[in-house]
């Protein structure tokens, strides 16, 4: 087992994230034994009046896939605790109930861990954050950690985010800290420096001698969904671009880490980060899809980008003149996240007026994880005939038998094994928030407009033209469909 005499306290219990993500990733671990009764106990702490069967109901619903016995007794390692988010009292009260749980166990190995999932606005985590500090802290008395897991947005730009970091800075060490990003969770995610570093194929190709252009793609079939008064704050571009694609960035144009080290990793992504260059507005494109602003929460005049292109220029000697694009947008024609890497025409190409496409690798990070590669082929028959194929791997054939965990699942357990690589450093969120920081001063002083877009397209056709400029070569004729087991 992973834990020792572990309590793991989830704050904000009631609301949506922890019911959605945190209850469920702590159940999947639960199921597959990395959470044993007896050695672990989780605490529900929000304002509510709840009694703690009342908060194992409103859970209940969300853990899916196990029998009843399997959730019961999973149910049952959770107690409550009510108070508010900026009094002594009830993190008093908190403390209270670890205590009598760690005194009433029989721990051998004498080790006590706590850690402490802020599932709540961040408006509060420094209020939260200084009540652990005073009245839940893991003893010294005690060997073992204290650790803290937090959640964007880490502030609205640099000023606010480096206010934030501050100020939990000085109530906990930075190994203390988890910054999640829950895209450093997912499975193809964490494949990147693998299929990067450990393929003799992609090294001499992963360069500016080879490769045209980069798109990070995220799309949601979706729009706000009763939260546009939270979202119309940020933005797509601070929900998605500047943390989840921004992550995705790093560890596609990183270069190789000294090790694997978790430090070596996130050094890495700091150096590529600072290496990009500032954006351009006519290397932007935003967008609002129609009827975003019928949201009652959502003002008349609202600016707020549901949908964005960015461009990212790399000034290094691996990336110069290579264009990222990233691009977010909510309430598109489908749902998927991809990583898009075209490779530059064949020269002397011999098949010219034959050709329909490019090269292009791409990683599906979701739904059917997947990756393809695009080739031109000779098109099978008597004909001397091309035709663009692809080299498939796709997970849903390849390993039909394995689960690909959950992003918050893998994410508690590597905060549980203190292990940092999958998380944001501080020096990381700072040189995040310094790429994206005027280019939203900008938007939020309406010096850049949002275009309108249809809901259910592929969103502002400005923007594909914009890849079509960056030298983004559409594919003709050909879609790549995720296979099916028969
Ligand atoms: C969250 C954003 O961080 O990520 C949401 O706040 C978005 O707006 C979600 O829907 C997408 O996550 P996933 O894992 O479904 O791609």
């Amino acid at each position: 087992s992973e834990s020792g005499c572990l309590s793991i306290v989830v704050l904000g219990a009631s609301g949506d994230l922890a019911k959605k993500k945190t209850f469920p990733a702590l159940f999947h671990l639960f199921q597959q034994g990395f959470l044993q009764a007896g050695e672990v106990h989780i605490f529900g702490y929000a304002r509510s009046n709840l009694s703690d069967d009342g908060l194992r109901e409103r859970i209940r619903g969300y853990l899916k896939g196990a029998s009843d016995e399997h959730v019961s007794q999973f149910l049952q390692l959770i107690k409550y605790v009510s108070g508010s988010y900026d009094s002594g009292e009830g993190f008093e009260l908190l403390n209270n109930a670890i205590s009598e749980y760690e005194t009433s166990k029989n721990n051998e190995s004498g080790s006590y861990h706590r850690l402490f999932y802020l599932a709540l606005p961040p408006s509060v985590y420094p209020s939260v954050c200084k009540m652990i500090r005073s009245y839940c802290m893991n003893p010294s008395s005690h060997t073992g950690w204290t650790r803290v897991i937090v959640e964007k947005p880490f502030g609205k730009d640099l000023d606010s985010s480096e206010k934030l970091s501050a100020e939990l800075g000085k109530l906990f060490e930075e190994d203390q800290l988890y910054r999640i990003d829950h895209y450093l969770g997912k499975e193809l995610v964490q494949n990147l420096l693998v299929l990067r570093f450990a393929n003799r194929l992609f090294l001499p190709l992963w360069n500016r001698d080879n490769i045209a252009n980069v798109q990070i793609v995220f799309k949601e079939d979706f729009g706000t969904e009763g939260r546009g008064g939270y979202f119309d704050q940020y933005g797509i571009i601070r929900d998605i671009i500047q943390n989840h694609l921004l992550q995705v960035f790093c560890l596609v144009a990183m270069e190789k880490p000294v090790s694997l080290k978790p430090e070596h990793i996130r050094d890495e992504k700091v150096k590529v980060l600072q290496s990009v260059e500032p954006i351009k507005h006519e290397e932007v494109v935003i967008g609002q899809y129609d009827g975003y602003k019928d949201d009652p929460t959502v003002p008349d005049e609202s600016n707020t980008p549901t949908y964005a292109s960015v461009v990212l220029r790399v000034h290094n000697e691996r990336w110069e003149g290579v264009p990222f694009i990233l691009k977010a947008g909510k309430a598109l024609n489908s749902r998927k996240a991809e990583i898009r890497v075209q490779f530059k025409d064949a020269p002397g190409d011999i098949f010219r007026c034959k050709k329909q496409g490019r090269n292009e690798f791409v990683i599906r990070l979701q739904p059917s994880e997947a990756m393809y590669m695009k080739l031109t082929v000779k098109k099978p028959g008597l004909e001397m005939a091309t035709e663009q194929s692809e080299l498939d791997l796709s997970y849903g054939m390849r390993y039909q038998d394995v689960k690909i965990p959950e992003a918050y699942e893998r994410l508690i357990l590597d905060t549980i094994r203190g292990d940092q690589q999958h998380f944001v450093r501080r020096d990381e969120l700072r040189a995040a928030w310094e790429i994206f920081t005027p280019l939203l001063h900008d938007i939020d002083d309406g010096k850049l407009k949002s275009v309108s877009y249809k809901p259910g397209t592929r969103g502002p056709q400005e923007a594909d033209e914009m890849s079509r400029r960056m030298g983004y070569m559409q594919t003709h004729g050909y879609i790549w469909v995720p296979p099916t087991l028969a």
